[in-house]
């Protein structure tokens, strides 16, 4: 009990911190090797950081593939396709899915930023721009790999999470990008999430093998944000279109997520840059 009533009194607080007015912090979620986990992570954490008290926008940041709304199994009226365009504001392309949740899809069938004019993309990090003091938590879910969009993402971002699985090539595909992005000379904040883990052993293992040469060799901290097991239920849900946190909130994938969030929360410092340090770093989506 008297631990429920703390965490409690610690989640006010941080609420407290967070709120007035929001700062939004700005979370993307990425991986070296494609198709580890990033976007039911990313879709249920979401929800996990809703219910805890904090309004979340997910960004699908995978553009030109639509995985969100796929996963949420809510087609999106209008996505980044309509914004990019100009057709329609940032307010237009905000949806609402199951449980609530706000996000703005990816699109399908059309390419990267970087084919845009230059017009296009002011207007696109203007936009974006506007979500400020919206949300507690602004949440980008990219695409595998270190493409140019997806840098701009993890350089716009206050920190990146990054996805990996037990597997050697999943685990050397994450050292990679967190070393190009190192060595590109971006300061980054990563944290390491590994999914699919048969038991906590193996989460800490994977961790360690990364840290270890990221200490060794980039000279770089990895803290380990935790570990989510291997469970059936994420396919199935994915297959019912229904985020795992709202179909099988007690199955250990969601169980595991929702850990995941509650450390988060925990660790959390209400040390957003306020309007200015947000447009700053929206900037960077298009610089
Ligand atoms: N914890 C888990 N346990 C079991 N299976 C999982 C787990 N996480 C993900 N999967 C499986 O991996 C598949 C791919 O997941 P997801 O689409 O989230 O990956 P992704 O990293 O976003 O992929 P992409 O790189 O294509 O964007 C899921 O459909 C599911 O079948
Ligand atoms: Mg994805």
């Amino acid at each position: 009990m008297n631990d429920q009533a703390e965490a409690l009194r610690n989640l006010v607080s941080i609420r407290e911190q967070l709120s007035t007015p929001k700062a939004t912090r700005i979370i993307t979620v990425t991986s070296g090797k494609g198709g580890v986990g990033k976007s039911n992570f990313s879709l249920n954490f979401a929800l996990s950081l809703q219910r805890r008290g904090f309004s979340v926008l997910l960004f699908d940041a995978d553009i030109g593939m639509a995985n969100i709304d796929v996963l949420l199994g809510t087609p999106a009226e209008y996505n980044l396709f309509h914004l990019l365009k100009r057709e329609k504001t940032i307010w237009d392309i905000v949806q609402t899915g199951p449980g609530g949740l706000k996000f703005i899809a990816g699109g399908s069938g059309f390419k990267d930023l970087i084919r845009l004019s230059e017009e296009e993309l002011e207007y696109f990090a203007d936009q974006i721009g506007k979500l400020h003091g919206h949300f507690d938590f602004l949440l980008f879910d990219t695409g595998a790999g270190l493409s140019k969009e997806t840098l701009r993402f993890i350089t716009a971002a206050e920190e990146t999470i990054v996805i990996t699985t037990p597997e050697p090539t999943s685990i050397t595909d994450a050292y990679a990008l967190i070393k190009m992005v190192k060595t590109m000379g971006h300061e980054v904040q990563f944290r390491l999430v590994v999914n699919r883990v048969a038991d906590e052993k193996e989460g800490r293992q994977t961790a360690n093998n990364i840290q270890q040469v990221a200490s060794k060799y980039l000279n770089l901290e990895l803290p380990l944000l935790g570990f989510v097991p291997d469970d059936s239920h994420v396919m199935k849900a994915v297959k019912r279109q229904s985020a795992l946190f709202l179909s099988y909130p007690d199955s250990q994938a969601n169980r595991g997520i929702e850990r995941i969030a509650s450390a988060y929360l925990a660790e959390e410092k209400a040390e957003g840059g306020g309007a200015k340090g947000f447009l700053q770093r929206m900037r960077r989506l298009w610089k």
